[in-house]
């Protein structure tokens, strides 16, 4: 039978996640990674499929992959810019909106992924040109993201392409905002925060039910644009559901696909001396 993927729990009410880390092989080198991240993270080695736990952050001979071993539950979910939907040969044009609304033409602009997620928006930035810096906040995304631009830069073509392009920091954007000394300030902030699910959004792809299920709604974007707005050189650019109201009502203007739109958020001009003390 065609597993379902519909049956993962990803209401708004329900409880955190449990998860536990598994590693697939009896290799020293798989259960001693596994041993690590667990102890890394805080969370329960399990020596077995255990369907006691919602999620199992699994590490197997190849990569690191998040697993869910309740009956009926998702496809393994792992971070993969070599090859698939998220490719790194899969070009922009999925992304031409989201470029757009950088304000991306030809020439590098900095960026600061504020809600680097599984990392999509982040790679595909860099790996077509822009400087980018991706935080993310849930330590078990950011393990899954590392995991997959490290297995990038093992592809010499991705390697010598990209170069140190994408640089990737576990914590709260916030205080990464906060800290950044003026002459370190990106051009652009982009935010791509978690927001409760509307009637509207009910068909989000699965990854995002379970990312919401991980990491919860991200109740507090309010407090995070505002630090973005204090700190972008020329824009902050959030991405929303078409018909979700803007973060604020000061919007520049907007790209949108009937699906999802991207407000952007100019900067005045502004010198050295207006951007925040470090
Ligand atoms: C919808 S996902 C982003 C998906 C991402 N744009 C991608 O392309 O894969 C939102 C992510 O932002 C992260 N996040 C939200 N607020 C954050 C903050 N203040 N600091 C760091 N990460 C944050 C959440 O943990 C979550 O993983």
């Amino acid at each position: 039978m065609r597993r379902s993927q519909t049956q993962f729990d990803d209401r708004p009410d329900a409880a955190p996640a449990k998860v536990a880390v598994f590693a697939t092989e009896p290799v020293d080198e798989v259960q001693r990674r596994a041993e690590q991240l667990a102890a890394q993270l805080n969370l329960p080695l399990v020596a077995a499929y255990d369907s006691a736990f919602d999620m199992l952050l699994t590490v197997t001979n190849d990569r690191l992959e998040l697993r869910f071993p309740q009956s009926g539950g998702p496809r393994p979910l792992y971070v993969d810019f070599v090859e698939g939907r998220h490719g790194y040969a899969r070009g922009v044009h999925r992304y031409g909106l989201l470029f757009n609304a950088i304000g991306y033409r030809n020439r590098p602009l900095t960026v600061l992924d504020a809600t680097a997620g599984l990392g999509r928006a982040a790679f595909r930035l860099a790996y077509h040109g822009c400087h980018v810096s991706a935080v993310e906040r849930s330590a078990i995304l950011f393990e899954l993201l590392k995991d997959g631009i490290d297995r990038a830069a093992r592809v010499p073509h991705i390697r010598d392409h990209m170069g140190d392009r994408l640089q990737v920091h576990l914590g709260d954007s916030r205080e990464f905002l906060h800290r950044l000394a003026p002459d370190a300030a990106p051009d652009v902030v982009y935010l791509d925060p978690m927001f409760p699910p509307t009637k509207k959004s009910a068909l989000v792809k699965v990854e995002m039910r379970i990312l919401r299920r991980l990491v919860g709604d991200d109740l507090d974007a309010d407090s995070l644009f505002e630090a973005a707005r204090s700190v972008a050189r020329q824009r902050v650019v959030v991405k929303r559901f078409s018909r979700s109201e803007p973060l604020s009502p000061d919007l520049s203007h907007s790209h949108s696909d009937g699906t999802t739109r991207y407000d952007v958020y100019m900067q005045p001009a502004r010198t050295r001396e207006d951007m925040p003390a470090t």
